[in-house]
């Protein structure tokens, strides 16, 4: 089958980054499925792994990247119960196993659901790693109700137009919060307000005296979706006594959690792989949250992520994604579709 892998870990200027490969298709066994791919996204978690090793370390056989896929199971194992041959599904699957850029695929049943019916397998696969993230930082993480117990109570989302901000936004505003986006740039901000924010302020810019212009210097939630110790303070200082704050990326040096003592606010972290790594016995809730955006979808409450499509499926195309992910400057999510015959 057709895939695109890396055997060294190299800037993605260099024409060895990622290359096009054949390689065996697998076989589904136990609760997996055969998926055949029709279209994948790019996250930063594939830019991140692609250099993770430095450019001296040799890998014997091509590793396939790739966390956001949307495809057609082809085959079943003995095991599975929820899906059948045929299906359309979209799913990120585990970062523990090869990724998704390759013809085909295998998952647990568990972290998959049929995709959207009314959306493209295109606009489908931008959809779940940042689904995932967005879902259980803002309702499992931060206990954010979906009952719309929460109506009024006001989260800040730090870095609204990326991919999980995107779709951050539109779950706060289903469930009627007030949403705060931020944004640096004239697009990036217009793009915020499109997918719900009802305010954006500049994170380039000082923050606490905008949120107190706009009336609300201090806030019930906040999702930074941006580096965590580079906001801390500003986070730490604008969050409601008893308040929440939910991190997605790495500190690169150590924070002070006393600073949010006197507040009794808490800090958590979410790691979307974190169930399928651990194999958590509670793995099936993505299955179940993912099924339940597909139906928000279907139901005409969200709109589509995706800001731009490439095709063919192939290192060409994968090269450009990530140097545009890698810029720190995307809005909404790049997709790419197909594979050459
Ligand atoms: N823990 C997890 O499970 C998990 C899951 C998904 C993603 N992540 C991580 O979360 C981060 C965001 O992911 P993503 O997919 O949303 O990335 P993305 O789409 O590449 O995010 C791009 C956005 O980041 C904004 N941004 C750039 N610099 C910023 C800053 N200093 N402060 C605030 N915002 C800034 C940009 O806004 P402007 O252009 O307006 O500046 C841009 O719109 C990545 O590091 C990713 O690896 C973690």
């Amino acid at each position: 089958m057709k895939a695109v892998g890396l055997t060294r870990y190299l800037p993605i200027t260099d024409p060895e980054s990622l290359r096009d490969v054949d390689l065996p298709s697998p076989k589904a066994h136990g609760r997996d499925l055969l998926v055949r791919i029709e279209a994948i996204s790019v996250n930063p978690v594939d830019a991140k792994i692609r250099r993770s090793k430095g450019p001296d370390h040799q890998e014997a056989f091509p590793q396939v990247l790739g966390w956001d896929a949307a495809g057609v199971v082809e085959a079943i194992g003995n095991e599975v119960r929820m899906f059948q041959p045929g299906d359309a599904v979209y799913y990120s699957g585990s970062i523990g196993r090869p990724g998704c850029n390759s013809e085909y695929h295998l998952v647990d049943e568990r972290i998959v659901a049929h995709k959207p019916i009314s959306w493209s397998m295109a606009q489908s696969a931008a959809l779940p790693l940042t689904v995932i993230t967005a879902y259980e930082a803002l309702f499992e993480r931060m206990g954010i109700a979906k009952d719309g117990r929460s109506e009024g109570q006001v989260l800040l989302i730090i870095g609204g137009a990326g991919g999980v901000g995107s779709i951050a936004i539109q779950f706060a505003k289903l469930v009627q919060l007030l949403v705060i986006a931020t944004a640096s740039r004239v697009e990036s901000e217009s793009w915020c307000r499109q997918m719900g924010a009802d305010a954006v302020i500049d994170h380039s810019q000082p923050m606490l005296p905008q949120l107190q212009r706009l009336g609300y210097p201090t806030v019930d939630y906040i999702l930074n979706t941006s580096q965590t110790d580079q906001h801390w303070s500003d986070m730490a200082e604008a969050v409601k006594p008893q308040g929440h704050i939910c991190g997605i990326v790495d500190t690169m040096q150590s924070i002070d959690l006393n600073v949010l003592k006197r507040k009794s606010a808490t800090f958590s972290w979410e790691f979307m792989f974190t169930r399928s790594m651990y194999q958590t016995d509670d793995m099936v809730e993505q299955h179940k949250l993912l099924t339940q955006v597909a139906h928000w979808v279907d139901s005409g409450m969200l709109q589509p992520t995706l800001t731009q499509t490439l095709s063919p499926i192939n290192a060409a195309n994968l090269k450009i994604a990530h140097a545009k992910i890698e810029s720190g400057r995307m809005i909404g999510k790049l997709v790419l579709t197909g594979w050459s015959s």
